[in-house]
């Protein structure tokens, strides 16, 4: 019989449940999505996402044990995101993890939520799964609202940081910009929706090189040029030439990502790389990866949708992995807002 781990993602402003089995089989995978409760404020509101969290997150276990007809003895642990995150939406998840596991004797682990991002593509349910064959080491291109970053894995819980953006996080230069736009929040997936109209080569934007290192990225420089020419145009312009500024702006934050890969996989001479996090759902990006991968004749992984955005299926099949070699946390155990010393970041 395979063990049965229950996750629960409460990092940001999605509350997150799901139940995976030991060797990544999804079994559910659930999110109630706050976009309606924090998009009047143009960015997520750290209060609301926790207060919505402790109403959704019970709920939601609920259904999830009932739908998939489980019992609580039929779960081996509890993984839930202890770090990063907003700090009171970390607590909400960590303290009903903690007081299902005293309640059911059922031990418990907090788990990093990057690392649940880059084990995502291993995640397999009936419409995905990833080859047999793919095995570490790899490069990771870890890519959400708040990181940009590239790791050396060569095992679980080994990942080296190669180098990661000075500034914004790609997931950001792609909010600011909609914002700027008037898409709204969050703007990434509307961006990625209105670009496959427009025209890349419509506008030029920067690609920005950091000389201090080749591993390093930065979308600062991106996010500024992209601000000055909502400015220069006004808003009517804008407006007039949507899909063109969002394919062009898109088509620099891909470049920028597809090149920075690239170089890695170069430099290190692996042969097999994932992308992962809530920007790797960017349609056009996928289309370019895919694009690279043949060319270079390279093994390349990339989550489907449903876990590449933040999800409880990648935080239960990190906890699994971990607490199958024996890893549990004490109840004293803290929520961080920042990566732990000695954790990956
Ligand atoms: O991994 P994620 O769901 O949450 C964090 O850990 O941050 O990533 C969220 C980020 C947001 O910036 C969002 O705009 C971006 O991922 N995103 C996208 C797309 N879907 C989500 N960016 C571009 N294209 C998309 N389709
Ligand atoms: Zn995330």
């Amino acid at each position: 019989m395979k063990k049965l781990y229950l996750g629960i993602e409460t990092s940001c402003d999605d509350t997150s449940v799901a139940l995976v089995f030991e060797d990544g089989e999804v079994l559910f995978s659930r999110a109630a999505n706050q976009d309606l409760e924090h998009s009047p404020y143009g960015g997520i509101v750290p209060e609301i996402a926790s207060r919505n969290h402790s109403m959704n997150l019970l709920p939601l276990i609920d259904q999830a044990l009932q739908e998939s007809n489980i019992q609580w003895s039929n779960i081996s642990g509890i993984a839930v995101t202890n770090r990063p995150g907003l700090i009171g939406a970390l607590i909400v998840g960590l303290v009903t993890a903690k007081s299902l596991s005293q309640c059911y004797k059922i031990p418990f682990l907090g788990v990093s939520h990057l690392e649940g991002h880059l084990l995502a593509p291993f995640l397999k349910d009936t419409g995905y799964k990833a080859p047999e064959n793919f095995t570490y080491p790899y490069i990771g291109l870890a890519i959400s609202g708040g990181h940009t970053s590239l790791y050396d894995i060569r095992g679980l819980g080994e990942y080296y940081l190669l180098g990661e953006t000075k500034d914004d996080a790609a997931g950001e230069a792609f909010d600011k910009f909609a914002k700027n736009i008037g898409l709204g929040f969050p703007g990434g997936v509307k961006i990625d929706q209105i670009s496959r109209s427009g025209n890349i080569h419509a506008f030029s934007f920067p690609r920005s090189q950091v000389s201090s290192s080749p591993y390093a990225m930065s979308f600062s420089g991106l996010k500024s040029a992209g601000a000055r020419l909502v400015q220069e145009l006004g808003q009517e312009l804008v407006q007039k030439n949507l899909a063109d500024l969002c394919a062009s702006y898109q088509e620099a934050i891909v470049d920028m990502l597809v090149e920075k890969l690239d170089y890695a996989m170069t430099h290190t001479g692996y042969k097999r790389a994932i992308v992962t996090g809530g920007v790797s759902a960017n349609f056009r990006l996928r289309e370019q990866l895919d694009v690279w991968a043949k060319k270079k004749q390279l093994q390349f992984l990339i989550p489907p949708l449903r876990y590449c955005t933040d999800n409880a299926a990648m935080i239960a099949y990190a906890g699994a992995l971990r607490m199958n070699r024996g890893e549990f946390s004490p109840l004293n155990l803290a929520p961080y807002p920042q990566s732990i010393a000695g954790d990956l970041r």
